[in-house]
């Protein structure tokens, strides 16, 4: 990707849930790519910590950490104060920032993973970061790119928003309780295909793009039996390893997606293929 129109240079790029697993790696390379990057995370000192590493990694360029709250409405009214304050404009959004309820192995009487079992607040939990929080950013970065004339919002789901989880990818441990993949995560992530296509249709005579990156399994020191395991379902035969998402988020940045808006793009080694 060297030709110019996959330049990010002189782009101001804001990404939600920098510090995370799939942020870090999406802001090292807008960062190699020449933008200035918004690291932005509620876990401000990891955020701190993150970027001083990016700083010494690609010296004399301008990426900055603005630790915020997705949930809060005032937390993200002043991170774009401070985005306006300092950068006068925002050329791209990826809004990665999201949770995904966690139950523990080995549950006894009531496997609360269970749909029947599940618990609504969860639901309510991530409902307020993955679909609220998602909505709130958007609005506020909408308000500082329509007056420019151009945008830019990378919205990202799962594959999950496409097809049912397989269960059976979970249960590996044969004597501890199952652990399912619960509704809020696949429910809260089945929204954001289509309200990409929300915003990117509303504001498409603006100059607003809005697409939609699907990743699927990535790599994060997994277990050798869930390594296995996902392997058998998957038409690649193994997990996307975290420099495999780097080009898509790339691409969706720079000029060289300029017609594409209200699309997906699916980076899931085949899952949904079959
Ligand atoms: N890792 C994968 O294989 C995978 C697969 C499909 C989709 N995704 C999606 O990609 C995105 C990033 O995934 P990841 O694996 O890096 O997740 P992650 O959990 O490592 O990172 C998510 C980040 O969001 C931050 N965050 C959570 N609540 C927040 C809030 N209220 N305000 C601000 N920040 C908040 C967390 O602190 C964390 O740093 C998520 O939207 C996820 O659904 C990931």
């Amino acid at each position: 990707m060297n030709e110019p129109e996959f330049s990010l240079k002189g782009k101001v790029i804001l990404v939600t849930g920098a510090v995370g697993l799939i942020g870090q790696e999406v802001c090292d390379a807008y960062a190699a790519y020449g933008a200035t990057v918004i690291a932005m995370d509620n876990q401000a000192d990891a955020l701190d910590g993150f970027i001083e590493t990016l700083n010494i990694r690609y010296p004399g360029k301008d990426l900055c950490a603005m630790a915020a709250d997705v949930t809060s409405d005032a937390s993200v009214t002043n991170l774009f104060q401070r985005i306006q304050a300092k950068h006068h404009k925002l050329d791209v959004l990826v809004n990665l920032a999201a949770i995904d309820a966690k139950f523990d192995k080995g549950q006894k009487e009531i496997n609360l993973s269970r749909f029947e079992h599940y618990p609504l607040e969860l639901w309510e939990r991530s409902v307020a970061v993955n679909a609220t929080g998602l909505i709130r950013v958007t609005q506020h970065a909408i308000r500082l790119m329509l007056p420019a004339g151009s945008g830019n919002i990378i919205n990202v789901a799962s594959t999950y928003s496409l097809v049912a989880p397989n269960q059976s990818l979970y249960q590996i441990d044969s004597d501890a309780s199952p652990v399912f993949k619960p509704i809020d995560y696949v429910g809260t992530k089945s929204m954001v295909p289509n309200f990409s296509r929300y915003v990117a249709t509303f504001y498409a005579r603006d100059g607003i793009r809005c697409n939609t990156v699907v990743p699927h399994g990535v790599f994060n020191q997994h277990s050798k039996a869930f390594q296995d395991n996902f392997a058998k379902l998957s038409p690649l035969g193994r997990m996307c390893e975290l420099k495999e998402i780097r080009g898509p988020f790339v691409f969706l940045a720079s000029n060289a997606s300029s017609y594409m808006t209200g699309s997906t793009v699916v980076v899931d080694g085949g899952w949904t293929a079959w």
